[in-house]
C-alpha cells in the first residue's frame, strides 16, 4: 500500500471518527448561500483533515469545501469533503461520510469515502476500487427497468427550474426503484459496489464527486456529464452507472 493511501485512510477515519462522536450530541448549526446548513462537526473535521495534509505534504494544495479554495491547481490537489450528507448529519439521519480525494494535474489518482456509521472504508488502489480490504465491482444489472437508482436535489431547487424535478419524474417511471439518500459521495460509493445500479445529479461540486469518480471508474463502472463525455473535475453534471445502464439512463437524459 503507497504512503498516500495509508495517510489518505487513516486521515478518512479520524475525520469519521470525529462525525460519529458529534453524530448524536446537541450542535451548532448555522446556514450558508440561503438553504444549506453548516454544523460544528463539517467545520472541525475540516480542520482536522486540513491541518494533517498541511503537516504532512505542506506542497500540495488543498480544495476544501467550508475554509479553503474552490479552485484546483496543478500538481498534487487534495479534494476534500469533510462531511457530505451534512443535512442527514443535522437531522440525525444515519447516511453520511468523509470523502477525500487527491488529484495531479486535475486528474483523481486516489479516492477514499468513509462512512463511520457503518465503517465502511471505500477505496482505489492499483487501478481497482475496494470496500473493508475487498474488491468490489459495479452490478451486472442490464435493464433499467430492473435497476436501483439514486439521485439528489440542488439547494436552490425551489429558486431554479433546473432543480432535477423533470429527470426525476423521467426515471421514476421507467427504473425499478429510486433512492434519494442526501450522500452524493456515497451514492457513488454504492454504485461501485453495485449496491445501486446507476446514479445522476445536477450542479454538484468537485468535492461531492471527486473520490466517488474514481471508485466507480476502479469498479468498471462509466462516469460521464450530461453529454456523455467522460468525467471531469468540472463536471458538475454527472451520471455514473455500470456500461449497459449507462446508455440507457443517457438516452432517457438526451430525450
Ligand atoms: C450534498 C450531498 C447531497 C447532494 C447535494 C450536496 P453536502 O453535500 O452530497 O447528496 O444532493 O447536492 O451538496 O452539502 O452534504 O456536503
Ligand atoms: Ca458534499
Ligand atoms: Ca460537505
Amino acid at each position: 500500500m503507497n504512503d498516500y493511501l495509508k495517510f489518505t485512510l487513516s486521515l478518512a477515519r479520524k475525520a469519521g471518527s470525529l462525525l460519529k462522536t458529534g453524530f448524536t450530541l446537541k450542535k451548532d448549526i448555522s446556514l450558508k448561500n440561503g438553504r444549506e446548513l453548516v454544523t460544528e462537526y463539517d467545520l472541525a473535521s475540516e480542520k482536522l483533515i486540513i491541518e494533517a495534509i498541511r503537516r504532512e505534504y505542506p506542497g500540495h494544495c488543498i480544495m476544501a469545501e467550508e475554509t479553503l479554495t474552490h479552485e484546483i491547481s496543478k500538481g498534487y490537489c487534495w479534494i476534500v469533503d469533510p462531511l457530505d450528507g451534512t443535512n442527514n448529519y443535522a437531522h440525525g439521519f444515519p447516511v453520511f461520510a468523509v470523502s477525500l480525494a487527491l488529484a495531479l494535474d486535475q486528474e483523481i489518482i486516489l479516492g477514499v469515502i468513509f462512512d463511520p456509521l457503518r465503517d465502511e472504508m471505500f477505496y482505489t488502489e492499483h487501478g481497482y476500487s475496494f470496500l473493508n480490504g475487498d474488491r468490489i465491482r459495479v452490478g451486472a444489472q442490464k435493464r433499467l427497468m430492473d435497476s436501483l437508482l439514486a439521485t439528489g436535489f440542488p439547494y436552490d431547487l425551489t429558486a431554479d427550474n433546473e432543480n432535477n424535478l423533470d429527470l426525476f419524474m423521467k426515471f421514476s417511471v421507467q427504473a425499478l426503484g429510486l433512492r434519494r439518500a442526501g450522500s452524493a459521495a456515497l451514492d457513488l460509493a454504492y454504485v461501485a459496489a453495485g449496491r445501486l445500479d446507476g446514479f445522476w445529479e445536477l450542479k454538484l461540486k468537485p468535492w461531492d464527486m471527486a473520490a466517488g469518480s474514481l471508485l466507480v471508474k476502479n469498479a468498471g463502472g462509466i462516469i460521464s456529464g450530461f453529454n456523455g463525455k467522460d468525467w471531469t473535475i468540472k463536471t458538475d453534471r454527472i451520471v455514473a452507472a455500470n456500461p449497459h445502464i449507462h446508455n440507457q439512463m443517457m438516452k432517457i437524459i438526451a430525450s
